[in-house]
């Protein structure tokens, strides 16, 4: 069985304060029986003092039946169970109880032995040991006290000569009260302490229980149920300190410890949902570096066959503009023709600069690389753009980074590639939105980058991996979808990348990466 902690308390101090009030009761009780005791010989002294001198003229006279008669009406009073006069010899000369006169006592019997202990009996003793208690022959508890009768010069010299004076005790008076009133006294006592005692004890045991609760069960219960809370992981509870004691000292350093848990929980999980967006973003970049390398290899492979195919048709094609402009500015050529002629150098001029931009992606194009400021170069396409009424209505924001490095790039071919994402970035909008363009350098200063960051209408996921390929357009007749392919054939030319993040209607973000003028980086495999 369980006991808990309050039952415990009340029962060990139930305990102890039982035996001590019983021990004191016991003492009180005790003294008490003393006392009465003391009483009752006293009473019983002094009423046999009484009797031997209220009869002395009357011994003195011999007048036997005066002093048997006053004894007699002594012996009536309430309580008094016998008297009785023993002579020197041990025979009884009267006794209230009639049928005992003219008898012998035993001098052995409890009513003598207190002076007949040795060979010669005791001539003064204290009242105290003149007394003895026994049982008399009906049963009940009784006191004894016997009473020297001395012999007196008086005596001896009566009339009578009824004794002789070497004689020093005459006889013994012996008074035998009941000590049925002392008892009772002393049990209705005994009964009271008992009520008294189980009543105190049991206040005593109720105050104490209640202040043990109030003072000890309560804050304990409060401090358990806490503690439960906080191992089921409830670290947001706390426990009300009721006192400055020990057991108010405690609640606070449990508070405190459970602010630390919650601190250190919350600084966990800090921890694991950073944890958790960084592995997000690394994993993010590797998709990435993955599409990339995937992209490049593509694009590598589409490189090799579109040389092939620009080498063998920019030869013809050289040949077929060079003769039809020298036809077209002979004087000799019919005017009719003169259109038809035109419309041929035209369209082979742009065959020729389709031919350019297929070279330019697949890399046969070196670039001249001189030391330039990107914003310049950004400045400068700017300028040739944002003249079209396709930006009239959008707003350009520029975040240039002070004092941004040179860059080791071709001019003409860094140009022309801001200038596609540029387009590319208006197109998207049609005609109103708002573009940014931001340029800095990477942490670490290894690379330098200018995003162009624009509020149109975002490429869908599944073109994603397909906008640097040559001839990829959404665009229908408008756009050859040249241009991602040959700027990326020119940054990669430059030993950088073009990185793109879309949202489809909320925007794109197109940004080149070029290493650091100085740095010797190798060009990019594609
Ligand atoms: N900023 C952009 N916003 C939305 N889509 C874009 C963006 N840039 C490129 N694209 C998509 O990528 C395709 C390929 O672009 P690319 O510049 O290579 O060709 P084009 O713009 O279609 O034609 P060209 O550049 O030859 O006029 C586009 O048709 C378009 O669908
Ligand atoms: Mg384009």
């Amino acid at each position: 069985m369980r006991l808990n902690l309050i039952t415990k308390l009340t029962l060990a101090t139930g305990v102890i304060l039982m035996v001590t009030m019983a021990c004191f009761a016991w003492l009180r009780i005790g003294n008490l029986e003393r006392l009465l005791l003391e009483e009752a010989v006293t009473s019983a002294d002094n009423l046999s003092e009484t009797i031997v001198r209220t009869t002395h003229y009357q011994m003195l006279d011999n007048d036997l039946p005066r002093v048997f008669q006053m004894i007699t009406e002594a012996g009536s009073q309430k309580g008094i169970k016998r008297i009785r006069m023993i002579s020197k010899e041990g025979k009884i000369a009267f006794s209230t109880k009639r049928n005992e006169i003219g008898t012998l006592v035993d001098k052995k019997a409890a009513a003598c032995n207190m002076c007949h202990t040795g060979s010669a009996p005791l001539l003064h003793a204290t009242s105290m040991s003149r007394s003895r208690i026994y049982r008399d022959e009906s049963g009940a508890t009784v006191l004894g006290m016997a009473k020297g009768i001395y012999n007196e010069p008086k005596c001896s010299a009566a009339a009578c000569h009824f004794h002789p004076s070497s004689a020093r005790i005459l006889g013994v008076l012996d008074v035998v009260v009941s000590l049925d009133n002392m008892n009772a006294q002393l049990a209705e006592y005994r009964n009271k302490a008992i009520i008294q005692t189980i009543i105190l004890l049991g206040l005593l045991t109720l105050s104490l229980t209640f202040f043990m609760m109030k003072l000890v069960t309560v804050p304990l219960r409060l401090l358990l149920t806490h503690t439960k809370k906080v191992a089921a992981g409830d670290l947001e509870s706390s426990v009300a300190v009721q006192s400055g004691d020990e057991l108010g000292e405690l609640a606070c350093s449990f508070n405190g410890m459970t602010d630390n848990l919650r601190q250190a929980r919350r600084e966990l999980e800090e921890w694991a949902h950073n944890l958790e967006a960084k592995v997000e973003e690394r994993t993010r970049e590797l998709k990435q570096m993955q599409a990339q390398l995937v992209r490049s290899e593509k694009l590598a492979s589409q490189g090799e066959l579109v040389a092939g195919i620009a080498h063998e048709i920019n030869n013809p094609l050289t040949g077929i503009l060079v003769y039809s402009s020298l036809i077209s500015s002979d004087p000799k050529l019919d005017p009719e023709l003169k259109p038809d002629i035109e419309t041929i150098v035209r369209e082979t001029q742009r065959c020729a600069s389709i031919v350019k931009g297929l070279l330019d992606f697949s890399r046969e194009t070196p670039p001249q690389k001189k030391p330039l400021a990107l914003e310049q170069v950004m400045e400068e396409a700017l300028n040739l753009v944002i003249h079209q009424s396709l930006f009239h209505d959008i707003v350009i924001a520029r975040r240039y980074a002070a004092d941004l490095p040179l860059v080791m790039a071709d001019h003409n071919q860094m140009e022309q590639v801001l200038i596609n994402l540029l387009l590319n970035a208006g197109q998207a909008m049609t005609g109103a939105g708002e573009l940014t363009i931001t340029t800095g350098v990477f942490p670490g200063g290894e690379a330098l980058f200018a995003s162009i960051r624009d509020s149109g209408c975002g490429i869908p996921e599944e073109h994603l991996g397909k906008i640097f390929d040559p001839f990829f357009t959404t665009k229908d007749q408008k756009g050859t979808g040249l241009g991602l392919s040959v700027s990326y054939g020119i940054i990669a030319n430059h030993g950088g990348k073009i990185g793109v993040e879309s949202q489809v209607g909320a925007g794109t973000t197109f940004t080149v990466i070029l290493p650091l003028a100085g740095v010797e980086t190798e060009p990019v495999e594609s």
